[in-house]
């Protein structure tokens, strides 16, 4: 592996940015501002590196088992991958330029073991579901301990080499989402799962995913370990992991209503975070998983409590949850032992306006509840929202798909929420939209477009959509 440094530059170069009308035009913020947040609040746009980069195979770059799963027909919307994708490895340059003229402040980027980006303030992530596939071969990857020690290293050498500049580290992005996606159902790789479950030639829907989610808790705990003791210091930094987090409101008043969605949060956040802050898995996961569920040893317990500086919240959307009114299946599974209903609308009211992806209602109000939720429960930590947004379909017309009106919706109605948990008390630092352009959205490869700049995949030049325009105005500076 040929590590490959890309440093942003500080110099201004001209941009080659699509004149838009639109650039001068004035938008109805809901009244926010860069003053209605904080002073030092940051504000930036999130992505990562098999999304846009592309030079998947060149450069020295090892495949990763993302590079793998996409190369078997039918996994991905048109059979896409992310070989070229938006070619961010080149575009960069234009890219920051894009962020900058938008008023953005940082950019939420991963690390595909060996690139990085900084006028822009670089907030790194080292994992964003990219496994290097030669370790998936040799000992199964996320389900062996091994990777403990080898995410360890990985994440020092990380530290060591590109610590000078970055300040801000986290160390996975949604391992919940990982475990859940590769191992209970599969339809993400390694694509692992129960034969009940999903379409998977091997796996245990049951055991893996939890064994998973253990070692990628024990090799987080474990990087932010020895960044503590050898790096911190020196180097002034932060660390901390994406933790995704969808709001589940019950259905109803009733008691089981009540029970199940909280059963729904202990399974989806707390499985991560209660060990990431008291050092043990959420009693109500104890009970149901039993002995299923991996233990910390007495020194692990030490080492995953307390592991992080800043907790970082990735928000998209809310559902209703239920008590089934059917026995829970005698088939196994981790989806299953959370034993909830879904309900997506009230009273034949839905939750909110869909977006293109299925599981995507835009309900602010989720927002607010999401985050004032991990304030009470956990200790109010100092929050970073980082990753929220809302696609549209890939094969809107254009230009007409520049006039993203419901984007600009949900990113008013969405940030009022938040400001509204925050003067509420929720200890909240930054915010990042995802993503600055139309990507590589995994299993629906470019059939999705999150961006608020459109990219054309033909000849990947980027037109900022109104939404961009939108954060432009709202950022502007109004004292410099
Ligand atoms: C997140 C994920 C991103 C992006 C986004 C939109 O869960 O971290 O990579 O794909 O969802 O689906």
């Amino acid at each position: 592996m040929k590590p490959l440094v890309i440093l942003l530059s500080f110099t201004f170069f001209s941009t080659t940015l699509y004149a838009n009308s639109h650039s001068q035009q004035h938008f109805d913020t809901g009244g926010l501002s860069r003053e209605s947040f904080p002073e030092g609040f940051l504000f930036g746009t999130a992505a990562s590196a098999y999304q846009v980069e592309g030079m998947a195979s060149e450069d020295g770059r090892g495949p990763s088992i993302w590079d793998a799963f996409v190369k078997t027909p039918g996994h991905i919307a048109n059979n896409e991958t992310g070989e070229v994708s938006i070619d961010q490895y080149h575009r960069y340059k234009e890219d920051v330029d894009l962020m900058q003229m938008l008023n953005f402040d940082a950019y939420r980027f991963s690390i595909s073991w060996s690139r990085i980006f900084p006028r822009i303030t670089p907030h790194a992530n080292l994992y964003h579901y990219d496994l290097p596939l030669a370790l998936q071969e040799k000992y199964l990857g996320l389900l062996d301990r091994q990777v403990i020690q080898d995410f360890a290293d990985y994440a020092e050498f990380c530290f060591k080499t590109f610590g000078d500049r970055v300040k801000t580290w986290m160390t996975f992005n949604e391992p919940r989402v990982v475990a859940a996606l590769g191992f209970d159902n599969g339809i993400n790789p390694p694509n692992r799962c129960s034969k009940k479950f999903g379409n998977c030639t091997d796996g245990n829907s049951a055991t893996e995913p939890y064994i998973a989610a253990h070692h990628l808790i024990l090799s987080h705990a474990e990087a932010v370990k020895r960044y503590r003791e050898k790096y911190q210091a020196k180097q002034n930094g932060r660390i901390g992991i994406f933790l995704d987090f969808v709001w589940y409101e019950p259905l109803t008043r009733s008691k089981a209503d009540n029970y199940a969605a909280q059963r729904a949060r202990d399974f989806h956040i707390g499985w991560f975070l209660h060990p990431l802050v008291y050092g043990k898995y959420p009693r109500t996961m104890q009970k149901i998983v039993r002995e299923r569920l991996p233990k910390f040893t007495k020194s692990e317990v030490e080492k995953v409590k307390n592991s992080f500086d800043v907790l970082c919240l990735n928000h998209y959307t809310s559902y209703y949850i239920y008590e089934p009114h059917q026995a829970p299946s005698n088939v196994t599974g981790y989806q299953q032992d959370w034993n909830a209903g879904f309900a997506y609308e009230r009273n034949g009211v839905p939750i909110g306006r869909r977006a293109h992806s299925e599981w995507l209602y835009e309900v602010p109000w989720g927002m607010y509840k999401a985050i004032t939720y991990v304030k009470k429960h956990y200790g109010s930590p100092n929050i970073i929202l980082s990753e929220n947004g809302m696609d549209d379909p890939g094969n809107l017309t254009f230009p007409e798909s520049l006039y993203d009106i419901n984007r600009v919706s949900f990113y008013r109605s969405y940030l009022k929420e938040l400001k509204r948990a925050m003067d509420d008390g929720a200890n909240v630092s930054g915010y990042f939209a995802w993503s600055i352009l139309d990507n590589f959205e995994w299993l629906l490869g470019y059939t999705s477009r999150f961006g608020l700049v459109y990219v054309d995949h033909n000849d990947l030049k980027r037109y900022p959509k109104l939404s961009a325009y939108w954060f432009k105005q709202m950022l502007e500076r109004k004292n410099s």
